[in-house]
């Protein structure tokens, strides 16, 4: 696995120090450690119960391999997390004759490690580098550490859109790709409907949403009866979005958040913009894919409303 300096423990320490200092936690302080992962993944398995039907990832992976990717394909995976989403992918690509390669991108080196083992698990698949760096600030030195293979691209970047506060990257995403490459990438959708936003906020109030955002707080020494958490519809313009889920933590009682060699004092009665899912509708991802200069191929949504799966050609 190659560390880009984006990624080093000290760099993280330093973004994730900052975040709390200025009262706004990146995402990518959500996944970092072991314990942290192993939270997301069993939120994002509980995601399957209260939203069954058809993936609309299962037909853009269909579409990818019907959109001619031309063998070989190499896949580039940003934010891959543990994998599953890219794994389903590569075994169509196989399915449909195509001879695969697979990269592999995430802050979460332990989540990496999931990703690349799945990836190995799959007959005839070539697992090119697994780089850990950050997507939102590694820009064009990204596209240095990864491998030159002739034939397409197809980037993915699936459930990274909803946490980001800037279009930084896309950036990363521009210097992948050749003309003719693919990008794949999805959003978190409103569901059309009365209550629906307030729907989606009850489950980041509680469960197991819940205890993987508190995490950020445990693990730089802050129990949560220090603080008193809010969830609310927020309709901020980041990324294109139509509305965000904003989850927000106020301080009860002054402490310290320690992380790294980093003491950030907090004060009592400051509140922590600690975590956001960005809404789309169709509209705004279309528009989205536009301003990157790209032509969209199709725009699927699953049946339940909540996911937006762009495939889209430079
Ligand atoms: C919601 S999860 C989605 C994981 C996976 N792609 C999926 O759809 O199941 C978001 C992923 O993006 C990664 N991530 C978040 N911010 C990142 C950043 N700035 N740079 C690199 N990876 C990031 C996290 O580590 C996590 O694996």
């Amino acid at each position: 696995m190659i560390e880009h300096p984006t990624a080093s423990a000290r760099q993280l320490q330093d973004v994730v120090a900052a975040g709390f200092s200025r009262g706004v936690i990146p995402s990518l302080a959500h996944y970092r450690t072991p314990e942290q992962s192993a939270a997301w993944r069993a939120v994002a398995t509980s995601f399957f119960d209260r939203a069954p039907g058809r993936s609309a990832f299962d037909d853009v992976y269909t579409e990818i391999a019907e959109n001619g990717p031309g063998t070989p394909v190499h896949v580039i995976a940003l934010g891959c997390g543990d994998g599953s989403k890219e794994e389903a992918l590569v075994r169509n690509l196989c399915l449909a004759g195509l001879d695969v390669a697979i990269t592999l991108a995430d802050i979460s080196p332990s989540l990496l490690q999931l990703a690349g083992a799945r990836q190995e698990a799959i007959e005839n698949v070539r697992v090119l580098t697994s780089i850990a760096c950050d997507v939102t600030t590694v820009g064009g030195s990204l596209a240095d550490l990864i491998e030159y293979l002739p034939g397409r691209r197809v980037i993915t970047m699936f459930g990274v859109l909803p946490g980001l506060t800037t279009m930084s990257a896309f950036e990363s995403v521009a210097s992948l790709m050749r003309d003719g490459d693919l990008f794949a990438f999805s959003g978190n959708m409103l569901p059309d409907g009365a209550g629906e936003i307030e729907r989606l906020c009850d489950f980041y109030a509680t469960g197991s949403a819940h205890d993987w955002m508190a995490l950020v707080f445990s693990g730089a020494g802050i129990d949560t009866e220090s603080l008193s958490w809010s969830v609310a519809p927020a309709y901020a313009s980041e990324v294109f979005a139509v509305a965000t889920v904003s989850v927000k933590a106020e301080v009860l009682r002054d402490c310290v958040a320690n992380v790294g060699d980093h003491a950030i004092q907090l004060e009592a009665g400051q509140t922590i913009d600690t975590f956001r899912s960005h809404r789309h509708s169709s509209e705004s991802l279309t528009n989205l894919t536009e301003s990157l200069g790209m032509k969209l191929i199709c725009l699927r949504l699953s049946d339940s409303g909540e996911e937006g799966v762009v495939l889209a050609r430079k």
